[in-house]
């Protein structure tokens, strides 16, 4: 089978890769492109760990096709931080021990930055009802919203 010719902009750089019809994002990202930031850990939509942003919009990359990003502007873990630079999300769940795994938080940072660019000022069942798609098995969720609701309170204050 011949494999698909695909343009696309990935953390801000224009990136081309050949993909088979049915190889995933998430497999392109990690084994084609190697940005390995994406996890996997269901295959299925469960978990959230593959999470990354496709023209604004929270996506399982593990559900979408390689090909499907033909056009669009795709951002990973791998864009958050700007150079040496922490995203103020990465900055507070290392300050709060929001994590203990490397699994499950890049989904969940991908997923809480798409949140707060969308809603810059959520109340704890937003955060907590936007993250319900990102699974982690071992923290407990408490730290993780409760440093989502600090770095938006930060980031309205530095506003
Ligand atoms: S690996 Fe994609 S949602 Fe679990
Ligand atoms: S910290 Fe990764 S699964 Fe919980």
């Amino acid at each position: 089978m011949s494999r698909i010719h695909v343009t696309t902009t990935i953390n801000g750089d224009s990136t081309e890769f050949l993909c088979e019809a049915d190889e995933t994002l998430l497999d392109v990202l990690r084994d084609d492109l190697e940005l390995t930031g994406s996890k996997e850990g269901c295959s299925s939509g469960d978990c959230g760990a593959c999470s990354v942003i496709v023209d604004g919009r929270l996506v399982c990359s593990c559900l979408m096709l390689g090909a499907e990003a033909e056009g669009r502007t795709i951002d990973t873990i791998e864009g958050i931080a700007k150079g040496d630079q922490l995203h103020p999300l990465q900055q507070k769940f290392l300050e709060m021990a929001a994590l203990q795994c490397g699994i499950c938080t890049p989904g969940i940072l991908v997923a809480a930055k798409n949140l707060l660019e969308r809603n810059p000022d959520p109340s704890e069942e937003e955060v907590r009802y936007w993250l319900a798609g990102n699974l982690c098995r071992c923290t407990g969720y408490d730290k993780i919203i409760r440093a989502v609701l600090e770095t938006a309170a930060d980031m309205r204050g530095a506003a």
